[in-house]
């Protein structure tokens, strides 16, 4: 999407007008807009056709005009509008727009330069608007493209546009990936992704096979890998700033489970269903690397994926079974399906051996999570309150929603004792978002190193049913925009 100066008189396929209810009754809103465009308006919005309330929008095509039509959008009250609405707004706007054919499209954002970062969330939400997953479907008559090119704003100021591109752009890497089915991302795919990622941005990248893993006691991700004719795979990607002068450094683990069946404790019918979506945090983490190498922020970024596929074979690993994690813990499987806690002990226990300064972990882990908050919410766990805290800022700032979750339970923590090993992997079904937290905080900095590590249960965000604002249906990317927030703030 190339976005560039409205001048007057611009001819354009779209004209999108973004008004708050107090910008309907106060008419210096639309001093800016040409004399007959201002009257039309006026005249729309003093027969109640159109009054700015949110949720609400027209679409009128428009003759002998330098616009053929025009899009109408409420945004509701002053007091409740933010640039996560503005986002939504202009994105569905686009969206629209493109697919009646226009070819370009102007915005009239100066009423609503209170916000600062507006222009962040133009460029955003243009690069976020065309996105849809059909590389696989058959472009025929039927088909209907994209038209949208270019977009045309009156406030112009191109390196926060810039920003708001690359910030697109990441999430649309991460959401494409996951996007891609089981068939075609399998765990050595997606670590030959992630060095394709580091080969353009000049990263370190370590990939970890199976004899490597082996050699290195990472038992977790061996263990869930065992059943799938596609072995597991292990990334370690590192990013440095130019200067060699980071402020921090952060370390950032992703569950990449490119399909997960259950294993031998099989999933019912149709909760297999979207379980391509199970590589959600590896697949983000791929996204902020690429977001923070295009952003060339001041901090050293550390992405870690654990990847395997979770399948039941003769070769599959076994409920019973007792394996040892890479910091010698060892578990006892009581359910083959409780897989992502497996992989992520091992990665979390390299993201420890690294020292951080703060440890991000993104795993769509439980169905108990979804339960809990909804599919709109994920749930945030931190044995850190300034973490949590800072995390929780960037969340609701940028629109992601994190809800904080207790991770200090004493009854479910002594319920991760097994008789005959350190632990047990899967615990009763009622609070089982926490139990799998507790489970993974075993695995987090040492007794002498506390580190601060914030834990994110995507399970149900990570997936949109439908399309809304800058969603289209399937892969949110969701924590990818919190995850960069954070990473800029610092
Ligand atoms: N990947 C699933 C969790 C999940 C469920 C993600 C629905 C997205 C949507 C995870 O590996 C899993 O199977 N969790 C089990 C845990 C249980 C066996 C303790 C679950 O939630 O049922
Ligand atoms: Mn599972
Ligand atoms: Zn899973």
């Amino acid at each position: 999407m190339q976005i560039k100066q409205l001048n007057s008189g611009q001819a354009v396929g779209a004209l999108v007008l973004l008004l708050r209810e107090e910008d309907c009754k106060n008419f210096s809103t639309f001093s800016e807009l040409t004399e007959g465009l201002r009257d039309f308006v006026i005249e729309l919005i003093s027969r109640k056709d159109f009054e700015g309330k949110k949720g609400s929008f027209l679409r009128l095509p428009v003759f002998n005009s330098s616009f053929k039509n025009l899009y109408l959008i409420g945004l509701g009250k002053k007091e409740k509008c933010d640039l996560n609405l503005i986002r939504d707004s202009l994105a569905w706007a686009f969206r629209s727009a493109g697919r009646q054919h226009n070819d370009s499209a102007a915005v009239i954002l100066n009423h609503l330069k209170e916000f600062s970062g507006l222009s962040v969330t133009l460029g955003e939400a243009g690069g976020l608007c065309g996105y849809v997953f059909d590389s696989y479907k058959t472009k025929d008559e039927d088909y209907k493209p994209f038209a949208l090119k270019e977009i045309f704003s009156d406030l112009y100021e191109p390196e926060e546009i810039s920003t708001g591109e690359k910030l697109a752009a990441a999430q649309i890497f991460s959401r494409e990936l996951i996007n891609e089915p089981g068939c075609a991302i399998n765990p050595a795919v997606l670590a030959q992704k992630a060095q394709e990622l580091a080969k353009e941005y000049n990263l370190e990248c370590e990939v970890w096979d199976e004899n490597k893993l082996k050699a290195e006691g990472m038992g977790g991700i061996l263990a869930v890998g065992s059943g799938s004719k596609n072995p597991p795979r292990f990334v370690h990607l590192t990013y440095k700033p130019k200067n060699n002068n980071p402020v921090k450094k952060i370390v950032f683990v992703g569950k990449g489970i490119t399909f997960d069946s259950g294993g031998l404790n099989i999933k019912p019918d149709n909760f297999m269903l979207t379980m391509k979506g199970d590589k959600t945090g590896a697949c983000n983490v791929l996204g902020i690397m690429k977001g923070v190498s295009e952003l060339g922020l001041n901090v050293e970024v550390h992405g870690l994926l654990a990847v395997a596929e979770n399948m039941p074979s003769g070769s599959a690993y076994r409920p019973d079974d007792i394996i040892k994690a890479r910091n010698g813990k060892t578990i006892e499987i009581n359910n083959t399906d409780a897989e992502g806690r497996l992989v992520l002990a091992d990665a979390l226990c390299i993201a420890s051996e690294l020292k951080p300064d703060a440890i991000i972990d993104m795993a769509t882990l439980t169905g108990a999570c979804m339960v809990a908050l909804g599919k709109n919410r994920a749930g945030l766990f931190s044995n850190n309150d300034e973490l949590a805290e800072k995390v929780l800022a960037s969340s609701n700032s940028r629109g992601e929603l994190l809800w904080r979750m207790p991770l200090e339970d004493e009854f479910i923590s002594k319920s991760l004792k097994s008789p005959c090993a350190d632990l047990i992997n899967c615990g009763e079904r009622y609070g089982g978002a926490i139990f799998a937290a507790l489970f993974l905080k075993e695995f987090v900095g040492t007794k002498e190193n506390k580190i601060p590590w914030a834990h994110f249960d995507i399970a149900g965000p990570d997936m949109k049913d439908k399309e809304y604002g800058v969603y289209s249906k399937g892969a949110s990317a969701f924590g990818v925009r919190t995850c960069l927030d954070y990473v800029i703030n610092l």
